[in-house]
């Protein structure tokens, strides 16, 4: 079946975290409908398994109606499905499986697990079908904090991860530690003023090439719990602002590391915190030629997992 057919679409499916994100996908047409319980969350500081469970359930059967009117078309013209299948909230990552495991069922079509991972990989992909081997990828999310050499779709080699926190997840506790509230990221990208970024956090320093982001996250929380004054607005940004410089050189400079190190065609960075502004930014400015995914397609979301489906099968 390694062809699209004509006013069909592939139907894509991701749910493995905080949002019910649905999209049908074709080669002309993307689209993209994303349900968030991020609201929910909130008050938690961070996601809850359960209630993003629930929500999934909740939201999943009017996310897939409301595409097929945006779309203007029939269940009967779906001619595939992708899905999240790992990796991701187990009871989350479910309810997308059983949905198109049941449609799939009822339709008499094929159902496609990916790799959540391997979709953030290739999501500049998505607005860009240049793809020339081997790349390399860096995957920062709130969960994974990886560097992969792409020799092919079924060669992917693992250069190196964190060994303790994600950097998402150092972006989420520093941002809750300055009020902010959940997800972090965001919050601390809009303060981010590069006028702003004088404090140096004091950190053990790590081994060469190691990955890991623990030691800037305590050095951050114990700057602010020893501040002996109240930390004023000002304050604040003169935090978020140092910390996020801090965070983004230090996984920029193992990028470029890695960079030198291996001889690859281009560059590329998926995952929530490729939404960065300081990130993209800094990217820009490296030697090497760098693609991105698009800001709305840089966190999870279901468009990656149809384009990499529809990659797999050589049809992107
Ligand atoms: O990829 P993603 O949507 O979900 C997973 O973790 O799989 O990434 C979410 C993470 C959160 O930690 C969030 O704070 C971070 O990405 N993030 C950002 C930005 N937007 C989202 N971090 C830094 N700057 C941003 N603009």
């Amino acid at each position: 079946m390694n062809i699209l057919k004509k006013n069909h679409y592939f139907l894509a499916i991701e749910t493995s975290c905080d949002d019910t994100s649905l999209c049908l996908i074709n080669n002309d047409n993307i689209f993209l409908k994303t349900v968030s319980s991020i609201k929910q969350q909130n008050e938690f500081g961070g996601i809850v398994p359960e209630i993003a469970a629930r929500s999934h359930e909740e939201n999943i059967n009017n996310c897939f109606k409301q595409l097929l009117n945006e779309a203007k078309i029939n269940i009967t013209n779906i001619q595939a499905i992708a899905y999240t299948l790992e990796p991701g909230l187990k009871t989350c990552l479910n309810v997308g499986k059983i949905f198109a495991d049941s449609l799939s069922l009822l339709l008499n079509i094929k159902a496609y697990p990916i790799n959540h991972i391997t979709a953030h990989m290739f999501s500049y992909a998505i607005d860009n079908k240049h793809i020339e081997y081997p790349f390399l990828a860096m995957v920062v999310s709130g969960g994974t904090t990886a560097v992969f050499k792409v020799n092919s779709l079924i060669d992917i080699e693992i250069l190196n991860q964190t060994s303790d926190d994600a950097v998402g997840e150092v972006f989420d506790k520093v941002a809750r530690k300055l009020n902010l509230g959940y997800p972090g990221g965001p919050k601390i990208d809009m303060l981010y003023d590069c006028s702003r970024t004088t404090i140096t956090f004091q950190k053990k320093r790590s081994e060469n090439n190691s990955l890991s982001f623990s030691g800037l996250k305590s050095a951050v929380l114990n700057y602010i719990n020893n501040s002996k004054h109240e930390i004023d607005n000002s304050k604040r940004i003169e935090i978020a602002s140092s910390f996020q410089k801090t965070i983004i050189d230090e996984t920029l400079s193992k990028l470029h590391y890695y960079a030198k190190l291996h001889k690859v065609k281009y560059i590329t960075i998926g995952g929530g915190v490729a939404a960065n502004d300081y990130l993209r930014s800094e990217i820009s400015k490296m030697a090497i030629k760098t693609y991105l995914p698009l800001k709305k397609y840089c966190g999870d979301n279901a468009a990656m997992i149809g384009v990499m489906c529809l990659i797999n099968l050589g049809l992107w």
